[in-house]
């Protein structure tokens, strides 16, 4: 009776809140010293996509591991502060009950796939969620179509591709209907091609849904064109969260030890050199646009 209750509260806040929000958030793992998480102080608007960048152990798992409650419920340690998504604490809302409203694929499905076969897998947690027969056939109907999988709907988990498995999580999350979905470098085991069609399903995705997509990816050269708004962390803060074009454009963004897209760091090191650059691109047709105020006819 009390989950159904908060989930209608969760459910209803969303008209009136911001997405998720931190609060002051500080947090550190059962036996270490030091804050994986340092004051995050951070708002996440509805419908956008949203991409989390920072160097390696800067804490954007820690942070995504927020999102369902698995910081602080699953993961014991000490924390202060508060995240709400919503509008409600996330500490008075159970994992099972958050991860319908909060989606989260990470880097191997493989550890997320657990039925007999691909529609087991999708109807999986409807099931367990009480949904009544024919909600989960349409709901099952509509994630495959939107993730491409209706040849794999027969097929055992471990019978598919990295790239499939990934595409069958997906499928599997979106048939919960989640307001949020996050990511946590979905395309990290996946070779580059895989990766290109995985990341264009996800902007399809946000299109269609008009839902709130947050990404940590490595792969910069692929994610950057798809985002809307940054958030750049660095051991454990979050150093800026801005739109993309201001983010790129920051001194932050150029002096993190990432792998930028090569696109960018070909102009971020010709505006080194004292050349004029108005803004540094991010894709190919962005920086053939600027070569244009180069090249005389
Ligand atoms: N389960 C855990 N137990 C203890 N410490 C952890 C745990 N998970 C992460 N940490 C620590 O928390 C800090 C932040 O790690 P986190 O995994 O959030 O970083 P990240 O930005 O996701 O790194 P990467 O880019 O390598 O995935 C690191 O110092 C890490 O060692
Ligand atoms: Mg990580």
């Amino acid at each position: 009776m009390l989950s159904i209750y908060i989930e209608l509260k969760v459910i209803l806040a969303y008209y009136r809140m911001d997405l998720i929000k931190f609060n002051n958030f500080f947090y550190r793992y059962k036996g270490n010293q030091d804050y994986a998480l340092n004051d995050i102080n951070i708002t996440i608007p509805d419908n956008k996509f949203i991409l989390l960048a920072g160097e390696t152990g800067s804490g954007k798992t820690s942070l995504i591991r927020c999102l369902n409650g698995l910081i602080p419920q699953f993961y014991p340690g000490y924390y202060k502060g508060s995240v709400e998504i919503g509008g409600v604490d996330t500490t008075s809302i159970s994992i099972a009950n958050l991860s319908t409203t909060t989606g989260i694929v990470f880097q191997n499905p493989e550890n997320q796939l657990i039925a007999m076969n691909v529609e087991h897998e999708i109807a999986f947690g409807l099931e367990n969620l009480g949904i009544d027969r024919e909600v989960i056939t349409e709901r099952i109907n509509q994630s495959v179509m939107l993730t491409e999988i209706e040849h794999l709907l027969h097929k055992t988990p471990y019978e598919l591709s990295g790239g499939e498995q990934q595409r069958v999580a997906l499928a599997s999350i979106l048939a919960l209907e989640p307001k949020i979905l996050v990511l946590d470098e979905p395309t990290g085991l996946l070779d580059p091609s895989v990766a290109k069609k995985i990341l264009l399903l996800l902007q399809k995705i946000q299109e269609e849904k008009g839902m709130t997509i947050l990404i940590s990816e490595h792969r910069m050269d692929l994610v950057l064109p798809l985002v809307d708004e940054i958030i750049l962390m660095k051991n454990g803060k979050v150093i800026a969260h801005d739109t993309k074009e201001h983010i790129i454009n920051s001194k932050r963004f150029i002096d993190l030890n990432i792998s930028h897209p090569i696109m960018f760091s070909l102009f971020s090191d010709l505006r080194k050199e004292g050349i004029e650059i108005k803004k540094l691109p991010t894709s190919i047709p962005e920086a053939l646009e600027l070569l244009k105020d180069f090249i005389r006819v």
